[in-house]
């Protein structure tokens, strides 16, 4: 059998699980979810979230795994034989995120490549975004040729392991992202017109924390954390004793709060700047985007770097997602890296073509009432990441109990665990019953 990986920096191991952390999730989702929900009350109520429930939750994932130093399957079942659905459920849910993930990751590089082609052109890149956009989406060829690209790249990085590939890949991306972030925002920041940009993601509205942002706050975070899939569990697999894994569910919610929060300071002043409406999803990164830069001096500079750093973005977590998707396999079975991961990569593939074609031949198919795209974002990230972050703190709180995620944090006395109690009280009440309140929610939205 191979040799298990195993991260050689607790600088690596911090990128690669702020890479898995940091993704489309904050991009598109959480700066236009913090404008409309209330500005900075919901960024406060999302920290709190945070430290109510992402951190604990968080800090079980890398002890289980550690302690385990197994695939997540197994390692449920080393502790206790009932919570191996809970690590299958958390591999399935790593397909079906990564095969619309990979989707999305595919409308990335052809953006991506589009800008880089045109970089020093004096022409806009997409004169149309709209019209763009709707003829790339709808036609399933192009969609499935660079879904096919992106999982190539993400393969490509798996296959190295855990050192050469995760770790040296999030040791690059991450920090550019950063850089690029930072550059964006300074241009979009001296726009004239950009305080309503600020304004929109900051102005504190009370009012408007009500049960349904408040659940939205809450499931945006389960998401952006990565938590409940196991991606956690399977990174601190990887993570040697010598590490002070406290400190790690410290860094990565918070840096990982700090990219969605730059996010906003990026897009929104200059959305503000040129008039246009704010959105997100695929039409703010797809459609709204491309026209701000179609407006901006040197937009097509800015256009490569932005694409850039979402394609990083999204890279560093789908290459999380084929890890986890692939780690059971590769140690239960004995297989070789380099023979499983191309195979589970391409399993996915066929997985999420459906999703691909969603937009053009397969546009009127409708799976309980939803397209493609929205059926495996609902039973990946709303059934069973909830499930997954459920059953782990049940485990943690009320099996195992809080003193074994102590005891591996403090490796016999050399770490000391702060907030013992705070942990222990969170992890046993406040995680399961949020987590269950937003498990009714999402089901009674759907009824
Ligand atoms: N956290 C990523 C995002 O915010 O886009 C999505 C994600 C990555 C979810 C990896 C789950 C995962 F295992």
């Amino acid at each position: 059998m191979e040799k298990r990986g195993q991260f050689t920096s607790k600088f690596g191991f911090i990128m690669a699980s702020i890479g898995s952390a940091i993704g489309l999730g904050n991009l598109w989702g959480f700066p236009y979810k913090a404008g409309m929900g209330g500005g900075f009350a919901f960024i406060l109520v999302y920290l709190i979230f945070v430290g109510l429930v992402g951190f604990p939750i968080m800090l079980c994932e890398f002890a289980i795994g550690r302690k385990a130093r197994v695939n997540q399957i197994d390692a449920y079942r080393k502790f206790d034989k009932r919570f191996t659905i809970a690590g299958v459920a958390g591999t399935i849910a790593a397909f079906f995120i990564l095969a619309f993930y990979g989707v999305l990751g595919g409308w990335v590089v052809n953006y991506a490549v589009k800008y880089g082609i045109n970089l020093f052109s004096s022409t806009n890149t997409i004169p149309q975004p709209q019209q763009y956009f709707n003829d790339f989406v709808s036609n399933g060829a192009s969609a499935l040729i660079f879904f096919i690209i992106f999982m190539v790249l993400t393969v490509f990085i798996v296959i190295g392991g855990v050192e050469n590939g995760i770790e040296k890949a999030s040791k690059i991306m991450m920090p550019i992202l950063f850089l690029f972030l930072i550059l964006i925002i300074v241009r979009s920041l001296t726009l004239p017109g950009a305080s309503k940009g600020i304004e929109f993601l900051f102005k504190p509205d009370f009012s408007k924390l009500t049960p349904s942002t408040l659940g939205m706050a809450l499931s945006q975070m389960f998401f952006s954390l990565s938590l409940g899939i196991g991606a956690m569990i399977t990174y601190g697999s990887y993570l040697s004793n010598d590490d002070n894994i406290q400190s790690s569910a410290i860094i990565v919610p918070l840096l990982d709060t700090v990219a969605a929060i730059l996010a906003g300071l990026a897009i929104f002043p200059a959305v503000f700047a040129l008039g246009l409406e704010p959105t997100q999803g695929p039409s703010l990164m797809f459609i709204t985007l491309p026209a701000i830069f179609n407006q901006m001096y040197m937009g097509n500079v800015f256009g490569f770097m932005f694409f850039v750093l979402i394609l990083f973005a999204a890279l560093s977590s789908s290459i999380a997602l084929l890890e986890i998707a692939s780690s059971f396999f590769m140690e239960h079975f004995k297989l070789k890296r380099k023979v499983i991961i191309p195979i589970i990569a391409a399993i996915i593939t066929l997985w999420g073509t459906p999703v691909a074609l969603s937009f053009g031949v397969l546009g009127d198919v409708k799976v309980l009432g939803m397209g493609f795209l929205d059926f495996y974002d609902f039973i990946g990230e709303y059934v069973l990441m909830t499930f997954g972050a459920l059953a782990i703190s049940i485990l943690i709180g009320w099996v195992l109990k809080p003193k074994m995620v102590i005891d591996e944090m403090e490796q016999n006395g050399k770490f000391r665990f702060m907030g013992k109690k705070y942990f222990s009280f969170t992890i046993k009440f406040i995680a399961p019953i949020l987590i269950l309140a937003v498990m009714i929610m999402s089901i009674t939205s759907m009824i």
